[in-house]
């Protein structure tokens, strides 16, 4: 019998559901977006949006995917990192679940779930991934049982940093597809600060520069167009580096950010010159849903992991190398 997972993911902005087939296919992927018409996320606002539309979401994931309610074999959640409120409400949701339907409850690592999609989507067995999103910027490489990060951000996130940006200047959340938009207009370069320490970035100076050219009435498009060569070349310079080093042959590009077409063509050109193969992730599969969370829920529960309802507390701090990958045999 083919096992079936339900997803959801709560983690911050967004709440999903999605309902997945232990072969890898996705039977339904539902999720709606907390887009607040001025200011960023406020984490009690998210969490009231998720307990106000989850039930609906989720209901609408199992009519769209044709399995019944009695069908699923298990309740994945997105246990952590993340906002404590929001986490909090989505697992409250979840357990509720698994109690109803008598299922295991399987506590899911957001960001290991980021490169398990990914990996489901590309066929890839074991990437460098590339892990950029509102909160994590992270090249990441499998090793030693866990998804070792072997850079990150010291600072803000990238998405955060193009957010924050955009929301100085008057775009609405998400900024990050406005920024694209607008930087494709022209190819005029306002030099920025680079930062590259190691294999670390930060991109906190940038914001503040990029902000400066705003005020010296510097174009909007040019202003775009310099964020997002001088951002997306540090990040390929540290997963190149990370590739030389661990001598994989695949590069993997998922979060929200990988939706950017121009880092996908500058981290693609990066993987072939080193002859390894690229993909990013489906943009639908790129940012929060609930299929990520119900695939690797079920690779966890196939590997014998579950948590009991009274160890299911949230983790609003855990990292991507903070859990054994049990599941992995490599
Ligand atoms: P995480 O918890 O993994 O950090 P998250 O809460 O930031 O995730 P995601 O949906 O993974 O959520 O990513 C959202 C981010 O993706 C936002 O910062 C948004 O601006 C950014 N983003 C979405 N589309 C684009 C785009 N086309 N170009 C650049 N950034 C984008
Ligand atoms: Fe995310």
């Amino acid at each position: 019998m083919t096992l079936i997972s339900l997803g959801i993911e709560g983690t911050a902005h967004s709440f999903g559901a999605g309902i997945v087939s232990e072969d890898g296919v996705i039977l339904s992927n539902v999720w709606d977006m907390l887009t607040p018409s001025e200011g960023g996320i406020h984490p009690r606002e998210a969490s009231r949006h998720h307990s106000e539309l989850g039930p609906q979401i989720i209901r609408e994931a199992i009519k769209t995917s044709g399995v019944s309610p009695n069908e699923i074999d298990i309740v994945s959640f997105s246990r952590g990192p993340g906002l404590g409120p929001c986490l909090r409400t989505t697992a409250t949701i979840a357990r509720t679940i698994a109690i109803k339907l008598n299922v295991p409850l399987v506590g899911v690592n957001h960001c290991v779930a980021h490169i398990e999609i990914g990996c489901l989507d590309s066929g890839f067995r074991d990437p460098v991934t590339v892990y950029v999103s509102g909160g994590n910027t992270q090249t990441i490489a499998f090793s030693g049982g866990r998804f070792r990060t072997f850079g990150e951000t010291l600072d803000i996130a990238l998405g955060n940093m193009l957010d924050t940006f955009g929301r100085s200047i008057g775009m609405r959340f998400p900024a990050g597809p406005k920024i694209e938009e607008a930087a494709s207009e022209v190819s005029d370069y306002y030099e920025l600060p680079y930062s590259v320490k190691g294999m670390d970035l930060s991109y906190s100076g940038m914001l503040t520069a990029a902000r400066r050219l705003h005020s010296e009435g510097v174009s909007l498009s040019s202003i775009c167009y310099s964020i997002q060569e001088t951002a997306f070349s540090m990040l390929a310079e540290v997963s190149e580096r990370a590739l030389a080093h661990t001598k994989k042959n695949e590069v993997l590009l998922t979060g929200g950010v990988a939706k950017n077409n121009r880092l996908t063509a500058i981290l693609e050109g990066m993987a072939k010159r080193h002859d390894a193969s690229f993909h990013r992730v489906t943009p639908t599969l790129a940012g929060d849903q609930g299929a990520m969370i119900a695939w690797t829920g079920l690779l966890q529960h196939r590997a014998g992991d579950s948590v009991t309802i009274n160890e299911s507390s949230v983790l609003p701090k855990w990292r991507t190398d903070e859990q054994d990958i049990i599941w992995r045999d490599i």
